[in-house]
């Protein structure tokens, strides 16, 4: 039975960052945001947005009726849940309507959540074929104003939905994956922001890369020729050129060539929208397989996932008959052409407008956000959400 990913949805908000203009502001040459680190906009979330509504919002655009009532399992990968104990996912489940009868959890290890649930949803529906499952990957990434990294900031959010029989791509069988014990990135609970060793964490991720890869082609028995693309995780988009520079020497010119341009063309939204962390792999996918039209039915995509800490997998999907009926690419085409600019300015004052943390009430005005799902304030120490659709 082939069990992988039947619908994909993103979200993002509607207000950006010029990356060259962040640049100026912060004395730094412009090339080193766009070429150096990859990036050109910073999607930036505006308070009436969140963690839990920008996953609705993804997954409000695929979700059917009839979606709603089959799902029996709602998984939320994310590193910037609002509360340490109820799962974000919760309030999707009832944002959405999905029916009750349905287990829902959030699921923690950096950037690697969502890959969690994937392969979590791909064991349930071994065992439970009638299931389908909403895995969800959303975060606003946040390092702070004039930190080194800043210019990796992000919001948006990924959702899937997992079944027996998927429309867009079967999940292979092999998979490899491991876990060491590193301080690279972490935010204690009683920070708002990340803490980083850039450098660091570039070297892990790489590392990682390599051994997982090792180890994928020792169990599998394939190699770089039987790929058409590998979509790594990209907290920036230069990160995942240097970990496929590694193996380079692996490959024949075609496949070097084949490899380097279906990258390339796999970064261009993560280019646009920042690090989402959990969803940062699968926007990545997205980038792909929207927009590489001739992208073929049968095509073996590598997908590298890492979150900080650490953990890294490796795992393959074969993209099926008809993929591209099921995506959304007018959509994300609208979402990417209407969104407006911000100033550095207005970045810094929207960035600093958080929600009280000292119980006090607060009311937001959401007709300025033209999401469907928002955060519409807080009150008794309790987010207030609304679906204007409902
Ligand atoms: N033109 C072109 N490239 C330029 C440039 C210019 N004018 N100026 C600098 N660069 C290049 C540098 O050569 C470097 O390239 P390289 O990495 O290929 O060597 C790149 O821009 C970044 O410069 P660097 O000096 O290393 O930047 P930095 O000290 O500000 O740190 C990060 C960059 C990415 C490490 C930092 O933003 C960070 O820590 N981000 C968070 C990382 C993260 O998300 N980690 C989680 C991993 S999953």
């Amino acid at each position: 039975m082939k069990i992988g990913i039947d619908k994909i949805g993103f979200f993002a908000p509607h207000l950006y960052l010029d990356m060259n203009k962040l640049a100026v502001e912060r004395n730094v040459e412009p090339e080193k945001f766009t070429i150096g680190i990859g990036q050109e906009k910073m999607a930036v979330a505006p308070i009436t947005q969140d963690p839990v509504t920008l996953a609705a919002n993804a997954a409000l655009e695929i979700l059917s009726e009839e979606d709603k009532q089959q799902i029996d399992f709602v998984i939320f990968g994310t590193e910037s849940g609002i509360d340490n104990s109820k799962s974000a996912g919760v309030y999707v489940h009832n944002l959405l309507g999905i029916n009750p009868y349905a287990r829902t959890v959030e699921v923690k290890q950096a950037c690697y959540g969502a890959t969690a649930g994937i392969q979590m949803a791909k064991g349930h529906i071994a065992l439970n074929p009638e299931s389908k499952v909403l895995v969800l990957g959303s975060d606003i990434a946040r390092y702070g104003l004039k930190t080194g990294g800043e210019s990796t900031q992000g919001a948006g959010a990924v959702a899937m939905l997992i079944s027996a029989n998927p429309k867009i791509m079967a999940l292979e069988e092999h998979s490899t994956f491991m876990t060491n014990d590193i301080m690279d990135f972490w935010r204690p609970v009683y920070s708002d922001k990340a803490f980083v060793d850039g450098k660091f964490s570039n070297e892990q991720y790489i590392l990682f890369f390599s051994k997982v890869w090792e180890q994928y082609k020792e169990k599998s028995g394939l190699g770089l020729e039987d790929f058409e693309a590998i979509c790594c995780h990209l907290p920036y988009t230069k990160m995942g050129k240097k970990a496929l520079q590694t193996i380079w020497d692996e490959r024949t010119e075609e496949d070097k060539e084949r490899i380097s341009e279906n990258y390339k063309i796999s970064t261009t939204y993560n280019r646009n929208v920042g690090n989402i962390y959990t969803g940062s792999l699968y926007l990545s996918m997205l980038s792909l397989l929207e927009l590489k039209e001739d992208l073929k039915p049968g095509s073996r995509i590598g997908l590298y996932s890492y979150g900080s800490g650490a953990v890294g997998e490796f795992f393959t999907g074969i993209l099926e008959e008809d993929y591209r009926k099921s995506l959304q690419v007018d959509q994300h085409r609208k979402l990417f052409s209407t969104r407006q600019e911000v100033t550095v300015a207005e970045y810094e004052e929207i960035f600093e407008d958080t929600l009280p943390v000292d119980g006090s009430a607060m009311e937001l005005d959401i007709e300025k956000d033209p999401a469907a799902i928002c955060v519409a304030g807080i009150a008794d120490n309790k987010r207030q959400y609304v679906n204007k659709l409902r």
